[in-house]
């Protein structure tokens, strides 16, 4: 067998001479795996499992000849020109974006530089409300999770705020430790009955500044009987107007749907978030829900905008989440929130013990997260 490489300038050849083990040879699947004959270059394991070639990404050229002579493979062991070479997780790591400068221009998760979101200074007198609709028509992105903790952040900082739970569903009335069975009144009331009063329906919630229209079931009927009513569309716009001067935010948590509900939350919203799950798939249904928003405005609601996109349940961890997340930026570009939500099994304990993780684990990543996102909600609309 011809010699392989020789001197520095030998690094592709190098790079380029693979060894495999007869044990590999026998297990076609592990093609990466390298044995080296010499004691001095044991073979790294790489996060995925697969043996690497230690040599492959090696920029030093410290190790130039070691393959020079193959009369000295092992027993066993045999030459491979064409095995394909992952690089040294290492080394790759040398690759990666400049820890240092990332730190310095504080780039966020998002790839963007993070701006700096100033803690917003105390209200001396309340309303008139801005009104956001919490809007994805796929299920478990993190609307409700979002609607409780922004609005409980968006309090803490303040700010007067009112939920508005619009699914069936009653998840947001849940979150908020109500049990939407024992209702009599809920939101269902102040949208089909002429003359009920909104203070009817409300309830406070345990967190200061913070008060609930909830939800249950009897909202499903809603969806059938409100086609046969005049301006069906504006029908919560209406209900919310006696209750716009209490408020300074009031956020509407949509059922999973872009039926006649979710047409009403629009109608009567001035911005949008709409959640996405940094998962596969996500942006599927995304072109609908902004064709929706776009109906809505130009038919019904003029003032209508995207606030922004939340991507929630981010695991930077993963490469898959990280790559989710670039392509959303890539479709969105700043209509993506600077803030992104983990994910973290604090959220599903926070539903389970009824109420925000900014009071249920106040000091926790999760917390910060939804407070970081309070201020750039206040910040975008203090910037118009
Ligand atoms: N950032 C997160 N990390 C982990 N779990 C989350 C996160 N956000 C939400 N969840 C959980 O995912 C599930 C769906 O979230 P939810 O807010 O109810 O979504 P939606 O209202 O869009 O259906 C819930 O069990 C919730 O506790
Ligand atoms: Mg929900």
């Amino acid at each position: 067998m011809p010699a392989q490489g020789s001197g520095s300038a030998g690094h592709e050849a190098v790079g380029s001479v693979a060894v495999r083990t007869h044990a590999d040879h026998q297990n076609p699947e592990r093609t990466h795996a390298t044995q080296r004959p010499q004691p001095t270059l044991s073979a790294h394991q790489s996060m995925d499992g697969h043996q690497v070639n230690a040599m492959a990404g090696d920029p030093s050229g410290e190790n130039p000849t070691q393959f020079a002579d193959y009369d000295e493979l092992p027993e066993g062991h045999f030459y491979d020109p064409d095995a394909e070479y992952e690089p040294d997780p290492e080394y790759a790591a040398t690759l990666a974006p400049d820890a240092a400068r990332q730190r310095r221009e504080r780039i966020g998760p998002t790839g963007r530089p993070l701006p700096y979101f100033p803690i917003p200074g105390p209200l001396t007198d309340h309303g008139p409300a801005k009104i956001i609709a919490m809007c994805n028509q796929k299920g478990g992105v993190g609307k409700t999770t979002s609607t409780i903790n922004l609005g409980a952040a968006l309090a803490e900082y303040g700010r007067r705020v009112l939920l508005v739970d619009f699914d069936p569903q009653g998840a947001l009335s849940v979150g908020l430790g109500v049990n939407p069975m024992e209702l009599d009144l809920t939101v269902y009331n102040l949208l089909m009955e002429r003359g009920m009063a909104a203070d009817e329906v409300l309830l406070k919630t345990a967190v200061p500044n913070m008060d609930l229209l909830p939800s249950n079931i009897d909202l499903s009927a809603a969806e059938v009987q409100l086609v046969s009513e005049v301006a069906r569309e504006s029908t919560l716009q209406r209900a919310l107007k006696p209750l716009m001067q209490d408020y300074d935010y009031i956020v509407i948590d949509c059922q999973p749907s872009l039926g006649l509900l979710t047409v009403n939350a629009l109608t009567a919203a001035h911005k949008v978030i709409v959640p996405l799950e940094c998962e596969f798939f996500a942006l599927r249904g995304v072109a609908l829900l902004t064709e929706t928003i776009e109906k809505v405005q130009e038919r019904l609601n003029p003032e209508l905008e995207l606030d922004g996109i939340l991507a929630t349940m981010y695991d930077s961890r993963t490469v898959h989440s990280r790559e989710v997340l670039a392509r959303v930026v890539e479709a969105f570009d700043n209509h993506v929130y600077h803030t992104v939500i983990g994910r973290t099994v604090r959220f599903p304990e926070t539903t389970v013990a009824g109420e925000p993780i900014t009071t249920y684990a106040s000091n926790s990543v999760g917390a910060a997260a939804y407070r970081q996102l309070a201020r750039e909600v206040l910040a975008r609309c203090h910037a118009e």
